[in-house]
This record gives C-alpha cells, sequence and structure tokens, in this order.
C-alpha cells in the first residue's frame, strides 16, 4: 500500500511535541513527511525541515505559503498535523479544512467555544477529518479500559476519579522565566492556565473511558504563586449525562509529582486504574475480588487494546507510539474506516466549553454550571 503523504505546522527544532509527532506518523511506515511550515521563524523552518529529508519546494516558510503550495498539488499532503502555539490553531486548522485538507489538531482545539463550534461545523461541511491530539487515548490499556466499560465488566461506571497535576512549574524563582510565564498571562494563553493545558486532557480521559460526555461542573481555581493571573492549580467536580459523579484535580505546583495524570473509575461491579507513568498496565478489581494486573500484550485483551499492543508483553511502550496510534487510526480514517475511538472535533469543542465554564464557575464561587456546547444542548 502506497504510504500516505504527511504535513505538519510548527513543531519545528527544540519544540516540545515536535518530535512526538514526527515518531508517531513515521512509526508504522504508514505516512511520509512530505511537507512542512516548521516554525515562527520562516528560513529556521525551511532549513530544519530540509534537514529531516522534505524537498526545497516543499519546505516552506509558513502555513500561508505551504496551503498555497500544497492546494494545487496532485500529490498534495493527505493529512496536515497542527501543532503551533494555541492561539494559532483555529486559523491553520479552519483553512486547511476549507482546502480540503484532513487535520490532526494540537489540543486546545482553538480558544474559544465559538471557535469550536465553527470548526465543528467546517469539517462536516468538509467531509473531511478533524481529528485532535487527546494521544494518552490511544494507549492500549486506555483503550482496554474503554472497552471494559463499554462491555459491562465493571457495571453502571458510579463515579470517575481523576488528576493531571506535576510539579514542573512549582519552584517560585523561575516563575518570571519566559517559558513557563507565558502560560500564566491571559494575553498569551488565554482564559485559563493549568486546566486548558492539562486538565482537558484529564477531562477528556474520563469522557473517553466512561463513553460519557459532561453535562455539569463546579470549579475551585488557585494561583498559588501570587503574581500568577491564570490558575496554577484547579479542582472540579462534574456530573456525567449518564449521572456518572466526577472528580477532577490538575496542578503545575505539585512538586514531587512528575507526569502527574492517572485515572479511576468505580463500577457497581468493579473498579479500573490507569496511570501514565505505568501505562502497560491496567487494574481492575472485581467487587468481593483480588485485584489484578492486566498487561498491554497478553493473550485475551479487548480487540483495540490488542491491535494497538506494538511489541511483546512486558517490553515497554511509550508515549510516540501512543502518538503512533493516533496516526494508525488516521491513516485507517482516511483510508475510509471507521475508527470510533478517534478524538475529533466535537471532543475539542467539549473541552473548550468546559475550560470557560470552569473559569465562570470559579470566579462565581463554585457555582454549578452547564457545560455543554451549546450546538450540544
Ligand atoms: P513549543 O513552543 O515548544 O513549540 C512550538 C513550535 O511551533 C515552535 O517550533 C515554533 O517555532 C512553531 N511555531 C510557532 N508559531 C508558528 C506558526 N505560526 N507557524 C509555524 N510554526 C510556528 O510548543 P509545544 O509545547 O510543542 O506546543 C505546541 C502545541 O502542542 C500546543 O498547542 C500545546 O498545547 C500542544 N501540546 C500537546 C501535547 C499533548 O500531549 N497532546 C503535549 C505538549 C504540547
Amino acid at each position: 500500500m502506497a504510504k500516505l503523504k504527511w504535513g505538519m505546522i510548527g513543531g519545528g527544532e527544540g519544540s516540545q511535541i515536535g518530535p512526538a509527532h514526527r515518531l508517531g506518523a513515521q512509526a508504522d511506515g504508514l505516512f511520509e513527511f512530505a511537507a512542512g511550515a516548521l516554525d515562527h521563524r520562516a528560513d529556521l523552518g525551511r532549513d530544519y525541515a530540509q534537514r529531516l529529508g522534505i524537498a526545497a519546494d516543499r519546505a516552506y516558510g509558513d502555513w500561508q505559503e505551504m496551503l498555497a503550495g500544497e492546494k494545487n498539488r496532485a500529490d498534495r499532503v493527505d493529512l496536515v498535523t497542527v501543532a503551533t502555539p494555541n492561539s494559532t490553531h483555529f486559523e491553520i486548522t479552519k483553512a486547511f479544512l476549507e482546502a480540503g485538507f484532513n487535520v490532526l489538531c494540537e489540543k486546545p482545539m482553538t480558544m474559544t467555544v465559538e471557535e469550536g463550534e465553527e470548526i465543528v461545523r467546517v469539517a462536516e461541511a468538509s467531509g473531511k477529518i478533524c481529528a485532535v491530539n487527546y494521544c494518552y487515548s490511544a494507549y492500549p490499556m486506555v483503550r482496554q479500559a474503554r472497552a471494559m466499560v463499554g462491555a459491562g465488566e465493571i457495571g453502571k461506571v458510579r463515579l470517575v476519579v481523576t488528576n493531571f497535576s506535576h510539579g514542573h512549574h512549582g519552584d517560585a524563582t523561575d516563575a518570571e522565566n519566559p517559558r513557563v510565564r507565558w502560560r500564566y498571562d491571559p494575553k498569551m494563553a488565554g482564559v485559563s492556565g493549568q486546566f486548558a493545558d492539562c486538565g482537558i486532557h484529564a477531562l477528556h480521559m474520563a469522557s473517553f473511558i466512561c463513553r460519557d460526555e459532561v453535562r455539569t461542573l463546579s470549579a475551585d481555581f488557585a494561583s498559588t504563586i501570587s503574581s500568577r493571573e491564570l490558575e496554577d492549580d484547579a479542582m472540579l467536580n462534574f456530573r456525567m449525562e449518564g449521572g456518572t459523579v466526577g472528580r477532577l484535580w490538575t496542578s503545575s505546583v505539585a512538586i514531587g509529582r512528575q507526569h502527574g495524570f492517572d485515572i479511576q473509575v468505580f463500577g457497581e461491579t468493579g473498579g479500573l486504574r490507569w496511570a501514565s507513568e505505568q501505562p502497560n498496565q491496567l487494574i481492575y478489581t472485581p467487587v468481593g475480588g483480588r485485584t489484578q494486573i492486566i498487561e498491554k500484550g497478553e493473550g485475551g485483551l479487548h480487540e483495540d487494546a490488542q491491535r494497538l499492543s506494538r511489541v511483546s508483553i512486558a517490553h515497554p511502550e511509550g508515549f510516540p507510539l501512543a502518538v503512533a496510534n493516533i496516526y494508525c487510526d488516521l491513516a485507517d480514517a482516511i483510508r475510509g474506516e471507521v475508527r470510533e475511538g478517534l478524538p475529533n472535533a466535537s471532543d475539542g469543542v467539549r473541552s473548550m466549553a468546559a475550560v470557560h465554564t470552569a473559569v465562570a464557575s470559579a470566579k462565581d464561587g463554585g457555582v454549578w454550571m452547564d457545560a455543554r456546547p451549546p450546538m450540544f444542548r
């Protein structure tokens, strides 16, 4: 089967997420890295793209040049990844969807709910795929957890508890470092700091595993380092459409926690626990029974978890392969095979609605509010 052609915007040399996309897209030989506008500095972006093997005429200086250059080519890219800073996602994603490209957009998909709804509409009208990179949902044992919930193996879900709390911005003497500071500056980051950055991964994960959507929430935000305008710690209570009770803690000042993303799902007949720092194990306890460790790659896993386990049991798989799983599902979807777990623009706009609702709730003393985007009420 011929490789699909892939292009990326952002993700330049030294960026945080660029390498994971390059490894992920190319891990299975499904995509050829054919085009890129990789840096906000045109010359550096062109130079880096060529060092990565992209032909000179497809090593673009900016995304507008890439759109103009790609849209009339017979061998135009089949998929464009948007891995630029948050405030640019909307205009780039919209422009490429309108020109008939499939897009994988980094999270958060947009800055506002209105922009998010616009992307959902544009994606629908274009008939193209708009995926959002909630890549943790593509770990095999997260897919196993989702499948177990779907198969009723823990009964009706009563409670979901999730954390995405690390300590990497907990040093007050480093708070003015420009690489840290912008995340808590509304002019750069938007209405929310830590919740929009990490909390939405946890909230998406709760919906993904529970197979349910958030309906209402109540939030408490804190800026524990007083010079910060936006929150560096947040606690949310939420309720899902099906009645599941949700709790979410996200923090960037939890010194001692490293990646700090974990989730527990408690049903009527069992409980599940998964943590991103031990991603190959899913902990399962049936009611009245012993706790078991379900290992990635073992026999008897649900089909989706088996399909996305790449190397044999007990060999570690990590973050770039989870991103690769997103690209596998995208390649299937581009070729017409439906992959129901692939996070999409609807997930993206639900996150934006949750962010804006959490900000409003926190400002109003934690009052409960409808967290759904207007288009899904
Ligand atoms: P970064 O600041 O490390 O890198 C951004 C890159 O984009 C740089 O190479 C920069 O030159 C380039 N860039 C900026 N504006 C551009 C433009 N207009 N056109 C072309 N290139 C441009 O940022 P980082 O941490 O890599 O984040 C990028 C995005 O990825 C953010 O939206 C972030 O939220 C998301 N992200 C997602 C993660 C996940 O787990 N899914 C993890 C880390 C980041």
